[in-house]
């Protein structure tokens, strides 16, 4: 595409999110990027938290965190660019050994991926022997090679009933796991809040950590939204409390919520997730209205932008790196989740 042809495919669907001078200078910026893409034979691959602006002129796929490992695993590129956060980029690495990983944005973390070590992981299995490790794909590479099998928040619940085990351990997004145990109808219990009066049975066992981003939303918020407008459709992220996801009226990935909307008819929704996100399934329903908290933001995915993503091509940066015998382990966790639906 020319960067005219950029430029008008963003103005169509962006002309009421991104201002006008900016979508001429980001089309230039775009451009350049598709051009080195293929110089240098890579693929982009860009989550759904990215800026619409970056979401609509490079990726060569879009989605979740599981839809995306599904692509890095089927990759025949020789760079793997990934417009998301550490964690995101390490899992590609982990699937593709032999490509170079680049993360545009050294910094773009992730508090679920920050909450938990590898040394918490054997300290848990050592306390419940014999009880299989199910890891949020959201953690490090060194966690996930401690792990049993990794899961996204688009098949936790399935990964947890494909375990053929009375209890499992469930690390480590505090919330993600209270919300497949109300789904799946299972007693869950923390052993760093509870550790006096693990009253059994229990069947999942959880660790306390957070989204940043989707521990602020409240049933309170739903509430005032729902006052104002009472049509609205409640769609919250599964990182999101147990109390918010049943205040909801739906939860899913973030490709499940964009899905949701796409085949519904109502004509306004509330997006309790990554403001970034609103704007482009806005963008791509033009005659539905996105409802969005943007006080609430995701500092590490804020992080990736196209001008880095530029640098990350021509510089070659950030390279990601895993330590084989992580790797071999962690690979083991990430290709049993991507064999489940
Ligand atoms: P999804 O896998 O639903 O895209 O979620 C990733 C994430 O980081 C949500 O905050
Ligand atoms: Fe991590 Fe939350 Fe940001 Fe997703 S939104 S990358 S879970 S901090």
């Amino acid at each position: 595409m020319t960067v005219q042809e950029i430029y008008s495919n963003l103005k169509n669907r962006l002309r009421d999110v991104v201002p006008e001078p900016e979508l001429r200078i980001k089309s230039e910026i775009a451009y350049e990027i598709n051009r080195l893409k293929a110089e240098r034979n890579a693929v982009i691959l860009g989550h759904n938290y990215m800026e619409p602006a970056l979401y609509y002129s490079i990726p060569d796929f879009v989605g979740d965190s599981l839809e995306l490992s599904r692509k890095a695993a089927q990759t025949d590129k020789d760079i793997i660019v990934f417009c998301g956060v550490r964690f995101m980029a390490e899992t590609a690495k982990i699937l593709n050994p032999e490509k170079t990983v680049l993360l545009p944005a050294e910094k773009a973390g992730c508090s679920l991926a920050a909450s938990i070590t590898a040394e918490d992981v054997r300290s848990l299995k050592a306390q419940f022997p014999g009880a299989p490790v199910v890891t949020y794909v959201n953690t490090y590479a060194d966690v996930k090679a401690e792990s049993d099998i990794c899961c996204t928040s688009g098949n936790a619940a399935a990964v947890v009933r494909s375990l053929d085990s009375d209890v499992v351990i469930f690390l480590p997004d505090e919330y993600l796991a209270g919300n497949v145990a109300a789904e799946t109808g299972k007693k869950i219990v923390f052993p760093r809040k509870d550790a006096a009066e693990l009253e059994k049975p229990f069947q999942i066992i959880g660790w306390q950590g957070r989204c940043e981003v989707h521990e602020r939303f409240t049933v309170e918020d739903i509430a005032n939204v729902r006052k104002q407008f009472p049509d609205v459709v409640v769609l919250a992220h599964p990182e999101c409390s147990p109390e918010v996801v049943e205040a909801s009226d739906f939860s899913g990935s973030t490709t499940a919520m964009e899905r949701y909307v796409r085949e519904s008819k109502s004509p306004r929704y509330l997006l309790l997730t990554e403001c970034s996100m609103g704007d482009n399934v806005a963008a791509a329903n033009p005659d539905k209205e996105m409802l969005r908290l943007c006080t609430i933001r995701c500092p590490h995915m804020n992080q990736i932008t196209l001008e880095d993503t530029l640098e990350a091509l021509r510089e070659t940066q950030y390279v990601i790196e895993v330590p084989e015998q992580v790797r071999v382990r962690a690979a083991k966790a990430v290709e049993r989740m991507i064999a489940i639906g």
